[in-house]
């Protein structure tokens, strides 16, 4: 039996879709794959009454084992949005193949990142997008809203979260993203041992103290009880605390760049 607002430790990877959180008229589930890429995929489907809105729907290689467990849940029709942190292919590229099934879904993005989204598009073809930047909050039937959070440079210059109110999680797109061979679904080992695999990742890809200390921002008001990442593990609510001073202290890309002086960069 799955309590509300715990996040499922009894869950099949193999083939089925994994219910994380379950309120009744709105669910959380991981819709992911198990591929062996460095840069394994986590795609979440929010289920709210008959709606199914899938974050970040994942690349073209893993489309079939992301539809096959969706469709333990859902029937594909049902699924009328689906939301791009950022254009990066591990997480978008799929969309060409949903929009093959669906030409009417929604797409969610900022205007940044869907400049970038039109060109997985073909022949110029239609679709219906929704702008984050001019409608930041998205209210389900359920009455769950989305709150969609820029997160720019994190690392896409147009990323967005989502804050999803209902369940109080934060969908984190690339950040708190790990990358470990011993991947686990949801991190129940000491985050300490965690932070090796995300600095893999952050060192990177992330631009820098500030950018991240600005994301922190953004988000300083909000009631957080679990980080939902598009890659590594979830981090549930014993932890949100360390994750977030992981990214307030983090040292990351041009921190680890010297400042060029003017007489340095003196032309012939
Ligand atoms: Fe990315
Ligand atoms: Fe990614």
């Amino acid at each position: 039996m799955i309590d509300n607002m715990t996040i499922s430790k009894q869950y099949n990877l193999t083939k089925d879709a994994v219910l994380l959180i379950d309120k009744g008229d709105h669910k959380v589930y991981w819709v992911g794959t198990t591929s062996e890429k460095a840069l394994r995929s986590n795609i979440y489907l929010i289920k709210d009454r008959s709606e199914a809105i899938i974050v970040d729907c994942g690349s073209r290689a893993e489309f079939q084992e992301t539809i096959n467990r969706i469709e333990k849940i859902v029937p594909l029709s049902n699924v009328t949005r689906i939301f791009a942190n950022h254009q990066d292919p591990d997480v978008t590229s799929s969309l060409i193949d949903w929009l093959e099934i669906n030409p009417n879904i929604q797409i969610i993005a900022s205007p940044n990142t869907n400049i970038l989204i039109s060109h997985y598009i073909p022949n110029d073809q239609d679709y219906n997008f929704y702008n984050t930047e001019r409608n930041p909050k998205l209210t389900l039937s359920s009455g769950a809203v989305l709150e969609f959070i820029p997160s720019p440079f994190m690392h896409a210059p147009g990323a967005v979260t989502i804050y999803n109110h209902a369940t109080k999680t934060l969908f984190s797109g690339d950040i708190w993203a790990a990358l470990s061979l011993e991947w686990k679904l949801v991190l129940d080992t000491d985050f300490d041992n965690h932070i090796e695999y995300m600095n893999f990742f952050h060192e990177n890809y992330i631009g820098s103290n500030k950018i991240a200390r600005n994301f922190l921002f953004n988000i300083k008001d909000k009631d957080i009880t679990s980080i939902m990442p598009q890659h590594g593990s979830i981090i549930t609510q014993k932890n949100i605390s360390k994750a977030l001073n992981y990214l307030k202290y983090l040292k990351c890309g041009s921190d680890f760049y010297r400042d060029i002086s003017d007489e340095e960069l003196m032309f012939d």
